[in-house]
């Protein structure tokens, strides 16, 4: 883009429709970290079958994906800061045209190991980058809507996925159903290459009037420009510290372990082992089908969508803790209602159909609640000086948490047994409620100063917010 030395000579070329594509295009990252992350179950039976795998590589097949992500998620702070965040975003849409394509040309095990690991970094950079580039050039007051909007992206990712996995199980060609994901990845691809640069990162750079270019594009007048200019410019002057507030700050500290703890929980529910493994414990509870195992899969994932819908509804109404703690509820008796069935064994239709319902009554549990809501937590609990590196760091920890869930799922099955690792969820679920009643913070309708305030003034984690 142009500089242009004169701020005034540049013209007003605001459109809605602008503002529009622009937030579409950047949370269509969402749906390329939810496709990948459903694009495996529907694919791993025939994999296993292809390439005669065991449990533990099928983990490692599943996992591969999540540790690359790890790593993106750490560089992407880095990349988005130099390269800026419309570049880092190219890069990972590169990257995920790159890894779909190589996972469906592997030859075998170990490359297509290597190939989800390049898709994973590409997930990892994204999953950073869009939602920081959605709340920088978005309007003030959509803000928080961003987030829950761009979880829904993730879950409408899962279920296409599903979908697609269910349409090519006929022809049982799993490479067709992982390589597919990069026609997506290259309409993302050209839709990047439209976006403005980001009017923030403009002016950390010092390129002011490139970001008055930009601003002009996606704010409706000049006043509101010239005022976001000024809000930037004073919250640019609070320098980002990360690490060194770390090591100064005590109660920088207790924020950062908030967010690590608050990802380790959203993954300890267990909600991944459904998303990877879904066929597999269709399979367990007695349907033994391709066909039915894959289209239960894509019903897990319709509910996914529909109960994000509560959480954007309800999220600022009844506010997080009780959102919260009905979801934890709710997935504990989902879960373990299906260890129960488990334990007793399932030898009936009916008593097939019952463990299918306890199964989608968990993951309702979870998209009404810990699916967002983790994700708002992590993103309001930060103070400023710090935001972007506690960001990282619980951005980092969902991934690691991700990894290992995914990576012991089977092994699991094989050493505690079915019903004992359901068993096993369904406590850590009951856990998680007595978690959230004595440390998560109530943060709706709270001033992100206040918290920042509160926090720093030493109040303990459960009185940050109201
Ligand atoms: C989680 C993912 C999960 C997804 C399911 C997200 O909030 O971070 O790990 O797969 O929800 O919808």
């Amino acid at each position: 883009m142009a500089s242009v030395s004169h701020s005034h000579a540049t013209p007003h070329t605001y459109s809605r429709t602008r503002v529009w594509v622009t937030s579409a295009m950047a949370a269509l990252a969402g749906l390329l970290f939810g496709l990948d992350i459903g694009v495996i179950a529907g694919a791993l039976p025939f994999i296993a079958k292809d390439f005669h795998v065991d449990d533990h590589t099928q983990e490692w097949i599943v996992s591969s994906m999540m540790v690359g992500a790890a790593i993106g998620a750490l560089v992407a702070g880095w990349l988005s800061f130099h390269l800026g965040r419309k570049y880092s975003l190219l890069l990972g849409a590169a990257l995920f045209i790159a890894g779909s394509l190589l996972c469906a040309y592997a030859p075998n095990t170990e490359l297509l190991i290597g190939a989800r690991l390049i898709l994973g970094v590409a997930v990892g950079i994204a999953t950073f980058t869009a939602p920081l580039y959605l709340s920088e050039v978005a309007p003030g007051h959509v803000r928080g809507a961003m987030v829950s909007t761009y979880q829904l992206m993730i879950t409408v990712g899962i279920l296409v996925a599903f979908l697609s996995d269910t349409a090519f199980s006929a022809s049982g060609s799993w490479r067709w159903m992982l390589g597919v994901v990069s026609i997506p990845a290259v309409l993302f691809l050209l839709g990047v290459l439209t976006l403005p640069r980001s009017p923030r990162w403009l002016m950390m750079k010092g390129r002011n009037d490139e970001a008055r270019v930009v601003l002009r594009m996606l704010r409706p007048d000049d006043k509101t420009v010239e005022q976001e200019m000024k809000d930037i410019s004073k919250q640019l002057e609070v320098k980002d510290e990360g690490f060194s507030l770390l090591r100064r700050s005590g109660n920088f500290r207790r924020s950062v372990m908030m967010g690590i703890a608050l990802q380790v929980v959203q993954q300890l529910t267990g909600i991944n082992v459904v998303m990877y493994y879904a066929p597999r414990i269709f399979g367990i509870a007695g349907y033994s089908g391709h066909t039915a195992q894959l289209w239960g899969t894509v019903i897990v994932g319709a509910v996914n969508v529909l109960a994000t819908f509560i959480a954007i509804l309800f999220v600022d109404r009844w506010g997080r803790r009780p959102i919260l703690i009905s979801g934890f509820s709710v997935m504990t008796v989902g879960m373990g209602a299906l260890a129960w069935l488990l334990q007793a064994g399932i030898k009936t239709p009916t008593e097939q159909v019952i463990a299918v319902a306890m199964l989608l009554i968990f993951i309702a549990g979870f998209a009404m609640s810990a699916g967002p809501v983790i994700w708002i937590l992590c993103s309001e609990i930060q103070p400023i000086k710090g935001r972007d590196f506690g960001i990282a760091v619980s951005t980092f920890t969902n991934w690691v948490a991700n990894t290992v869930v995914g990576a012991t799922f089977l092994t699991l099955l094989n050493s505690l047994g079915h019903a004992q690792t359901f068993w096993l969820y369904a406590a850590l679920n009951a856990l998680f409620i007595f978690f959230t009643l004595y440390f998560v913070p109530e943060t709706s309708d709270v001033p992100l100063e206040r918290i920042e305030e509160n926090l720093m003034s030493g109040k303990s984690l459960r009185q940050i917010g109201r």
